[in-house]
C-alpha cells in the first residue's frame, strides 16, 4: 500500500504531527490486512505527486478556523483517495472553535471527491511573532471596537500560549498515529468485505 503524508505548516507543529504518522505507519506492518507499505511525507507547496497513493494523510495549520488558501489548490489532487485530515490549531482542542475547524478541512476534502477515513485535531503554538503582534495592535486599538478585538491580548490568553507553547506533546503525536492507524485498517476491511 502506498501512502502519502501532505502537511501545511509554518512553524512546524503541523509537521510535528506529520512526521510521526509517517514514522508510526510502520506498525501497520503487523496487519494482514496491510500489504507492503510504501509511504512519503512532503509540504504541499513542494507539489508532491500523490496520483498513486492509497491513502492519503493531510494536515494543516488552523487558519480562520479553516486551512490556508493555498492549500484548498492543492485538494484537486485528491479527488478518489481516501484521505485521514488533521489539523493544529491555537485554541483548545475540545473546543467548538476546534471542531468547526477540522469540520472545515473534512468537508473541502469530501467537497474535492475524496473519502474522509477518519480526523484529528489537537494543539500547536501559536508562533511568537503572532503572540507579539496581538499584544501590540490590541492595545492600540481596543477602544476603538477594533474588528478583530476578538484577538486582543490579556493576561489570561498570555497564560493559555504559554500553555499552549510546548504542543503538540509527544502524547498528542502518538494519539494522532494511532487514530490513523486504526482508520487505515478499518478502512481496508471494509474494502475487504466488498470484495
Ligand atoms: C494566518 C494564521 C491564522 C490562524 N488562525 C487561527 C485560527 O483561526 N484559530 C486558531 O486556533 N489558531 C489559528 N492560528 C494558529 C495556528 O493554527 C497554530 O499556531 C498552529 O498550531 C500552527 O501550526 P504550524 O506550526 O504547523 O504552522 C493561525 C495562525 C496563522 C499564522
Amino acid at each position: 500500500m502506498k501512502f502519502a503524508i501532505i502537511y501545511s505548516s509554518l512553524t512546524g507543529c503541523t509537521k510535528r504531527v506529520a512526521e510521526a504518522l509517517y514514522a508510526g505507519l510502520d506498525q501497520l506492518k503487523a496487519y494482514p490486512e496491510i500489504s507492503q507499505i510504501a509511504k512519503s511525507i512532503d509540504n504541499f507547496r513542494n507539489k508532491p505527486d500523490v496520483s498513486d497513493a492509497d491513502i492519503v494523510a493531510l494536515g494543516y495549520f488552523v487558519s480562520q478556523a479553516s486551512m490556508e488558501d493555498d492549500l484548498k489548490k492543492f485538494l484537486p489532487n485528491l479527488k478518489g483517495k481516501r484521505v485521514f485530515v488533521f489539523c493544529t490549531l491555537a485554541y483548545f482542542a475540545e473546543s467548538e472553535h476546534a471542531f468547526k475547524s477540522i469540520q472545515s478541512g473534512v468537508n473541502l476534502v469530501k467537497a474535492a471527491g475524496a473519502e474522509v477515513i477518519g480526523s484529528y485535531v489537537c494543539n500547536g503554538a501559536l508562533a511568537p511573532d503572532i503572540i507579539a503582534r496581538f499584544k501590540s495592535i490590541a492595545e492600540s486599538k481596543m477602544e476603538e471596537n477594533w474588528p478583530m478585538h476578538h484577538h486582543a491580548f490579556t493576561p489570561e490568553k498570555g497564560l493559555r500560549y504559554e500553555l499552549f507553547k510546548n504542543h503538540p506533546t509527544k502524547l498528542e503525536c502518538e494519539l494522532a498515529s494511532e487514530r490513523f492507524n486504526e482508520r487505515v485498517i478499518l478502512s481496508e476491511k471494509i474494502l475487504n468485505l466488498h470484495k
